[in-house]
């Protein structure tokens, strides 16, 4: 028995003759940040994609809430989706609606009339102070910089408050300065929600600031697993290339 949040067992996950995960492991403990840190193409992405069940794993079993994923029929499945919140790397904010549709468009999906009736502007309105941008309620996508969208794209990821949120690559395409407010905000969920949060990334900064742990993600396996410090002061050659 554990209580981790998150239990990843010896999952294999081909394409063809590209064996991407090869008897990866690893388990997400109660309200901790675990940085995952990966080349590009290692299968970060895809390794979170089988966490939410988007992508079915050849072999292994992944567990969430103690619960096995891929024995969960739709309607459970979307029940536990509710409670896991995801920022994609792309945003995938919806370009023609305002902020304030966008960050609506979960509660519709995921809560009664009634419930939205009586909570939505108000969940709305808290999500935007999450991030900062209570004033952009009636924009579109479009007028924001890169750096609010995906502060938007948090937001509407936190107005369900989930319990897991999943961070694909936060930071990749940010200026230093926005990309370190990002960061920040990470940390400001953690402590604000006691979400438990996967964030995966290859930007160094991001992963020292906002990592409790740290796992290395080296052809296919968990290859470390550790604290950012003493991956900074690993001897090994495969960790210190990181760090070049
Ligand atoms: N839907 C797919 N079909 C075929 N190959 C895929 C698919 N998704 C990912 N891959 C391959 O799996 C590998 C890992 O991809 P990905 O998880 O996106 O890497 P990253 O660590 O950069 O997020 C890559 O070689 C990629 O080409
Ligand atoms: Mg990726």
């Amino acid at each position: 028995m554990t209580d981790a949040i998150i239990e990843v067992r010896e999952i294999n996950k081909s394409f063809g003759e590209n064996h991407v995960l090869r008897d990866f492991s690893m388990d997400v403990n109660p309200g901790e940040n675990l940085a995952i840190l990966g080349k590009s193409g290692s299968g970060k992405s895809v390794l979170i994609k089988c966490i939410i069940n988007l992508m079915k794993v050849d072999e292994g079993s992944i567990k969430v809430f103690g619960e096995d994923i891929s024995a969960l029929d739709q309607e459970l499945l979307d029940r536990m989706r509710a409670r896991i919140g995801f920022l994609f790397q792309s945003n995938a904010l919806y370009d023609s609606m305002t902020v304030r549709e966008n960050l609506e468009f979960p509660l519709r999906r995921h809560w009664g009339k009634e419930q939205r009736k009586k909570g939505a502007e108000q969940a709305v309105m808290e999500a935007l102070e999450d991030v900062a941008l209570s004033h952009t309620i009636d924009m579109m996508p479009a007028e924001l910089s890169g750096g609010m969208r995906k502060r938007i794209a948090l937001a509407r990821t936190l107005i369900l408050r989930p319990k897991i949120i999943l961070y694909d690559e936060p930071t990749t395409g940010l200026d230093p300065v926005t990309a370190r407010e990002i960061s920040n905000l990470i940390i400001k969920v953690q402590k604000k929600y006691s979400a438990s949060s996967v964030i995966i990334s290859h930007d160094m900064n991001c992963i020292r600031l906002t990592a409790n742990r740290v796992i290395m993600l080296i052809d296919g396996k968990c290859y470390a697993n550790n604290t950012f410090g003493e991956l900074l002061n690993s001897t090994d050659p495969k960790i210190q290339e990181f760090f070049e």
